[in-house]
């Protein structure tokens, strides 16, 4: 009988970022996160996420948590697990395109203060835009990792997947990582997916899905089995809903397979023990929606991230024009198709989500148009997939040419000017970097931080409650 060949599937916990962000806002403490490290490093993940995305943002705004800081808590706490964090290209962790001099600091004081893989993303799968951090990502002796915006649509056939796979490798990124932010990839098409990346690059791949649309689990099994390397999961009370499949349930489902990862379950019981308190406490006081929970199958219908879906509805109410929602979901392709098809990601999908509700509350389209709108439309963010529709075109930016050249190209180093902006309040090297991506947020934080230093205007963490995009 022939030894079955053992091919662990690994495993990336994304408790301390994606998890909490996909379902409490973002709202949980590095005070809450520290304890648990101890365990989190004996578990043998690939890696934890715990840093980008919209966590920097909601550190400063609502928690009034300085992030760097939580980023250097972190690696002092895990001892031998690598610290993962996400990256918006050449939007950094904001929503516009930033100077390469930015980009490139950003990167390397990231790396300076304990990150060791870096997932790199654009929201137009611009490559282009990928350039500057992933070369000073491979410079700084980081892992660079590049994730495809997942999406469907015309543009979006398995070609197209392994021809960009194919030009990832080129680039010298790492590893690639399929981000799958609205949960789209069924099991089926996964294994199409997988498949297909395989034939076309000899990278690790890595699967990142949302449980949103209920299908998940099934679709990581079925990714496995094709092939796939690493998988994305959340420790179970901050699993499942818009969060990731749960830890432990694809741990169980790949034991006594070829891909059974070893984990110690007792362990991860005791990991979840420690934060389901946690989990009651915001399903408590409100922060946690019952309503993310469950199965919605209308991202699947309609196409749009969770977290799309629930900004859109806070959208709408502050307008009290709850009752447009379903014209507005039905305006969002339709929009998205005129922008040429990008996939719907921070910050297209706020992009074409503020433009489909625009549309339908003005009762015209493109009556009116945020500057969002005109720099995607002017080529500002980068190439779509499709090319734009010309008569929007004309009526959101007239006869303006767009520009065809890698958007940063066009950008005038950053750095200097930020710096002068920030000298009053820098207290270390890493606040320019604050203050760039996030200027107000950034001195209202300042200010606060001063504040607690001298003790006078202490004011308290704001907890408004905000949904935060994917
Ligand atoms: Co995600």
């Amino acid at each position: 009988m022939s030894e079955i060949q053992k091919k662990p599937v690994q495993i990336v916990d994304t408790i301390l970022r994606d998890a909490h962000q996909s379902l409490i806002a973002t709202r949980m403490t590095t005070e809450e996160m520290l304890p648990i490290v101890p365990k989190l490093d004996e578990v043998g993940y690939k890696a934890v996420e715990c840093w980008g995305g919209a966590t920097f943002d909601a550190a400063l705004r609502f928690l009034k948590e300085d992030p760097w800081d939580r980023l250097r808590k972190f690696r002092d706490g895990f001892k031998k697990t690598k610290l993962q964090m996400l990256f918006r290209g050449q939007n950094i962790l904001g929503y516009k395109p930033y100077p390469d001099d930015v980009v490139t600091y950003f990167v390397q004081k990231s790396v300076a203060n304990g990150i060791d893989i870096i997932r790199i993303f654009d929201c137009l799968n611009d490559l282009r835009n990928l350039e500057t951090a992933v070369k000073a990502a491979k410079k700084e002796g980081a892992e660079a990792q590049i994730a495809l915006s997942y999406t469907l649509g015309d543009a979006y056939t398995l070609d197209y997947w392994k021809d960009i796979a194919k030009r990832i490798e080129d680039m010298g990124a790492d590893s690639i990582c399929i981000k799958d932010m609205a949960g789209l990839l069924v099991p089926t098409a996964a294994t199409e997916l997988v498949t297909a990346l395989k034939s076309s690059t000899k990278l690790p791949i890595e699967l990142h899905t949302h449980y949103t649309s209920g299908v998940a689990s099934m679709t990581y099994m079925k990714a496995v089995e094709a092939g796939c390397d690493i998988i994305d999961t959340a420790i179970s009370p901050f699993a499942l809903g818009t969060s990731q499949p749960a830890t432990e349930v694809m741990v169980q489902a790949f034991m006594g397979t070829p891909y059974d990862t070893g984990f110690d379950l007792n362990l991860l019981a005791e990991i979840a023990d420690y934060f389901r308190p946690i989990r009651d406490k915001y399903l408590e006081n409100g922060t946690l929606n019952p309503k993310n929970m469950g199965v919605n199958i209308k991202t699947l219908q309609y196409q749009v991230p969770g977290g799309m879906l629930s900004n859109l509805t806070s959208q709408l109410a502050q307008m009290h024009a709850e009752d447009k929602f379903y014209e507005v979901l039905e305006e969002v392709p339709r929009v998205r198709k005129d922008m040429g098809e990008p996939p719907l990601v921070t910050p297209s999908s706020q992009i074409v989500g503020t433009q489909a509700v625009m549309n339908v509350i003005t009762g015209e389209r493109y009556k009116t148009v945020p500057q969002e709108t005109k720099d995607i439309l002017s080529g500002k963010y980068g190439q779509t997939v499709k090319p734009f529709n010309p008569e929007v075109v004309k009526k959101c930016i007239g006869d303006v040419e767009p520009i065809t050249c890698r958007p940063a190209d066009l950008l005038e180093d950053g750095l200097p000017a930020f710096e002068e902006a920030v000298a009053p309040y820098k207290k270390q090297d890493e606040d320019v970097l604050t203050y760039a991506l996030f200027p107000q947020v950034a001195l209202d934080y300042f200010k606060y931080r001063d504040a607690q230093e001298t003790g006078v205007d202490a004011k308290v963490a704001d907890t408004e409650n905000k949904a935060y995009p994917v």
